[in-house]
């Protein structure tokens, strides 16, 4: 079973073939995170013209990289939402184009539940792993989202809390900004705070009432954002190791603490950590040394850096189910900007 998966929800334009789920043959990303350095951020216009330069380009990289020909898929898969609306247009024009003129199925497929079942293509690629076992709680936590669920099944999974402004990914964005730090800051904060003091500032940790499983980080930007404008004002010298620790700090408690405690409600047999910014460093071991002190009995599981970011073999793996079950879309298959998974 070989399926031709696109990923264009955001700034990357991606293509792979997977092979049932387990088999990435290909998986070629092209990101035009270059041309929103300058802005500090993804300028949706500017992300789907790069979508129209790129998509062709990747989808035959794609296709020569894994030595195989259109023939040879059996069907296109395609993340169809949420995302960026002109972003997802032109990935899915591609995909109906492809399904309609090769005659084959097409799948549409939820980004957020792809990056949650990119946890399970980690373990089906490595040969002697066993898959993930299910129930389990996911936290996905990117750029554009910020979700806890929890995972009945591939085709079972129920939202439990999400953010109710910023997702953290465009927290660290934001910071980054704040601090003159290069695009996307995310990745150049955790490498900073590594060598910072976590304590040095007392940065707000929202809880939302003790029963929530929601977040909010916009409270944190702005207690940043007064920080660093007070210190300039003043004439103070900002210590950036200091600040990003700090920063990171609370993020990591919030969102170690209520997926923890989420972990605890439910008879679970495995965490799962999936999105962009499950690469940072500090909420892996954060993550990983409190539930091993706290829930020694839950695996937590993360797939490798390669499949943490927006990625198209994350796609083609979680179509797979869907083929599994003849779940296809029609031509008529539409692009949906909002959150919807579990909703
Ligand atoms: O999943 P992703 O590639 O795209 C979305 O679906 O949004 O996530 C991108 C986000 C960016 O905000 C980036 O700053 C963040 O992931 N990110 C990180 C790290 N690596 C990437 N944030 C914190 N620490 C990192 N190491
Ligand atoms: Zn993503």
């Amino acid at each position: 079973m070989r399926i031709l998966a696109i990923e264009s929800t955001c700034d990357e334009t991606a293509c792979a073939i997977v092979d049932d789920a387990r088999i990435v043959r290909s998986n070629v990303v092209a990101s035009s995170s270059e041309l929103h350095a300058v802005y500090k951020g993804v300028v949706p216009e500017i992300a789907s013209r790069a979508h129209i330069e790129n998509i062709l380009p990747v989808v035959r990289e794609a296709i020569d990289q894994a030595k195989t020909n259109f023939d040879e898929v059996d069907a296109i898969a395609i993340a169809h939402r949420p995302g960026l609306i002109g972003s997802l247009i032109v990935g899915l024009t591609a995909a109906k184009t492809l399904a309609w003129s090769l005659g084959k199925p097409l799948i549409g497929v939820d980004h957020v539940a792809a990056h949650l079942y990119s946890v399970q293509l980690s373990r089906l690629a490595a040969e002697l792993a066993p898959p993930v076992s299910l129930p389990a709680i996911g936290l996905v936590c990117s750029g554009g989202h910020t979700a806890i669920y929890l995972v009945h099944d591939w085709h079972d999974i129920q939202l439990l809390g999400k953010t109710i402004d910023d997702a953290v990914g465009e927290a660290y964005d934001k910071v980054g900004a704040l601090l003159n730090l290069s695009y996307p800051g995310g990745p150049v904060i955790d490498k900073l705070a590594q060598q910072g003091d976590p304590t040095a500032i007392k940065f707000p940790r929202a809880s939302l009432g003790k029963e929530s499983l929601n977040f909010s980080f916009s409270g944190l930007k702005s207690s940043v954002i007064n920080t660093v404008h007070n210190a300039r004002q003043k004439g103070d010298d900002i210590n950036p190791y200091d600040l990003a620790a700090s920063f990171q700090a609370s993020v990591v408690e919030v969102l170690v603490h209520k997926t923890l405690r989420a972990a605890k409600e439910k008879n679970i047999k495995q965490l799962l950590l999936a999105g962009g910014v499950a690469a940072n460093r500090g909420l892996r071991e954060a993550l990983s040394a409190k539930m091993a002190l706290e829930l020694p009995e839950v695996e937590v599981v993360i797939p490798p850096l390669s499949l943490c970011g927006d990625n198209a073999a994350m796609i083609g793996a979680a179509a797979y189910t869907e083929y599994q079950q003849k779940h296809f879309a029609g031509h008529d298959l539409n692009a949906h900007p909002g959150l919807v998974l579990g909703e």
